[in-house]
Order: C-alpha cells, then sequence, then structure tokens
C-alpha cells in the first residue's frame, strides 16, 4: 500500500510494521492519522521509535484513536488514573502480560487497541512478541474453518484478576490490583469479522478465554489447545525490540502478544492507555 505521509516498513510477513517520520508530541494532521490508522488495520500493531511523550502528550495521541477505556486491574501512573503502568523492578520476579493474550476480551465491549509507551527499559530482553490472528485464521483449514463458523467462546476476567488469582499472584499484588472487580465475562464469535478492516480473524486467546459456548471445559479444550498452538506458528509473529522513547500500538482484534520475562535483575516501566471499541457481534 502506497503511503505519502509517514514511512512504513514491515516487521515481518504478516505482522507487525514500524511507522517513520511522525512526532507523537506535535498533534498529529489527519492525512497522517489516516495513514497510520491504514497500517494498523494492515499490519494489526505498528511500532514508533525516539518519542518522547509527557503522559499528557500519551494521552492526546491516544484519544486519536478513540476514547480511554479505563483498565480495573492495573496500579496507574501516579495522577494518572487512565494510564496504566506496566512495570517490573529488578527484585519482581513475576511480569505483567507474560502469556499469549488479548487485551480486555472479557468485556462486552472489547478494547480496540493499547497503546504501550516505554519509559525504562533493560539492557537486553524485555521484548514483546506479537501474533496475527488474520493469519491465524486465513492459514486454518477449510474444514476447520467451517467448524468455528457460528461457534460463540465464553471469556473471563475473573481467573486473571479475580480473588482466588490474587492469592496466587506473589509480588504482582501491588502492580495489579482491585479482585472484587473482576465480574467481567463476555461471550464473543470465535470468528469475528473485524469492525473497520472487514478481514475475518480467530478472536479465543490463553489469557482470557474459557471454553465453547454451550460446551463442556473438557470438550473445549482439545480444539482451544490446538488453536493456542497454531496461532503462534513462528509465521505469524513478530517480534518488537524496546528502546527507551518506543511506542507500540496493537490492535485488540486481530492480534495477540506476548511480554517476555527475560531480565530479572533489571527494571523495565511501560505506560499504557487502552482505547475503547466496538461490539464483535
Ligand atoms: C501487556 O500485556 O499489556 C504488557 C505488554 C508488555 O509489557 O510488553
Amino acid at each position: 500500500m502506497n503511503y505519502q505521509h509517514i514511512r512504513v516498513v514491515p516487521a515481518s510477513a504478516y505482522v507487525g510494521a514500524e511507522i517513520g517520520g511522525v512526532d507523537l508530541a506535535k498533534p498529529l494532521k489527519d492525512e497522517a492519522l489516516g495513514e497510520i490508522r491504514r497500517a494498523f488495520g494492515e499490519y494489526g500493531v505498528v511500532f514508533f521509535r525516539d518519542q518522547h511523550l509527557s503522559p499528557e502528550q500519551h494521552i492526546a495521541v491516544a484519544e486519536r484513536f478513540g476514547p480511554i477505556d479505563i483498565n480495573r486491574f492495573f496500579a496507574h501512573v501516579p495522577g494518572y488514573p487512565i494510564i496504566a503502568e506496566v512495570r517490573k523492578e529488578p527484585e519482581q520476579e513475576r511480569n505483567i502480560g507474560g502469556g499469549w493474550h488479548t487485551d480486555h476480551s472479557y468485556d462486552e465491549v472489547p478494547a480496540l487497541g493499547s497503546m504501550l509507551y516505554a519509559r525504562e527499559v533493560p539492557q537486553t530482553g524485555g521484548d514483546t512478541l506479537f501474533a496475527s490472528m488474520y493469519a491465524a485464521y486465513d492459514a486454518l483449514s477449510d474444514g476447520m474453518k467451517v467448524t468455528l463458523e457460528g461457534l460463540r467462546a465464553c471469556h473471563s476476567s475473573r481467573h486473571v484478576f479475580g480473588a482466588e488469582a490474587a492469592a496466587r499472584r506473589g509480588d504482582l499484588n501491588g502492580r495489579i490490583g482491585n479482585p472484587e472487580l473482576a465480574t467481567q465475562d463476555a461471550v464473543h464469535p470465535v470468528v469475528i469479522r473485524h469492525p473497520e478492516t472487514g478481514r475475518k480473524a480467530l478472536y479465543v486467546n490463553p489469557g482470557f478465554t474459557l471454553r465453547f459456548e454451550g460446551w463442556t471445559d473438557e470438550e473445549s479444550r482439545p480444539l482451544l489447545d490446538y488453536l493456542y498452538r497454531h496461532a503462534v506458528k513462528p509465521e505469524f509473529t513478530c517480534r518488537f525490540r524496546w528502546r527507551e522513547g518506543s511506542l507500540a500500538l496493537w490492535d485488540n482484534r486481530s492480534t495477540w502478544h506476548f511480554a517476555v520475562n527475560d531480565y530479572h535483575g533489571e527494571r523495565r516501566l511501560l505506560h499504557r492507555i487502552t482505547i475503547q471499541g466496538t461490539s464483535l457481534h
């Protein structure tokens, strides 16, 4: 696709692109915003380098993509309740987001996307992996596509953020909290038609999906496990190496992500703003 106002360099065959020629600290011109949206639709996650954003500027750029969806469970940046803090201190063991998932699939109206901005990153490690759920869907056999069409799946926040999970959370407590608010359950189609691109994407994820609607956990497990293995084949993924000032904007409807926890003894601090989406039914 042709871009006139931004530079776009794909990060892999199916997912991710680095965008150049944009200073997000300045108000985005409509033409550039339109092209960033187009790249976001095409690649599922877009990356920007060397940005210098105050929290106010981070909020302002996120709001160009839609209203903010406040996360109930993450600790927030002091003074900024709408910015979630993704933090791991040198002495902490567990990281936030250290498993394949897509944000907020447990909500009736799941988030459009998340905008993560790196303030402090380890010397090495702490990368984030992304996987394309368009590519995962497209590569399924016709028979599997027919099987999945019309199926719906139950998603929940309870087993991840609720009271029982809090008891097992270890040093994530304090960074993740409010277990009493983990009451969200939602049912979504297993294959969604993306509200903006119109493309079909697989919409189950290992973090929040419990089972297929009307199926038992035991019945659902083998098929979910197959889909989870299939969806993260290396060719459907890309890996983003953060630097201070990097910003990633990912589409929660068409991608999964995974924060790699391989930087023990170092600090990693990022600020996340989540953007509201629309119903997937
Ligand atoms: C997240 O899952 O939102 C965090 C991703 C990351 O820290 O790389």
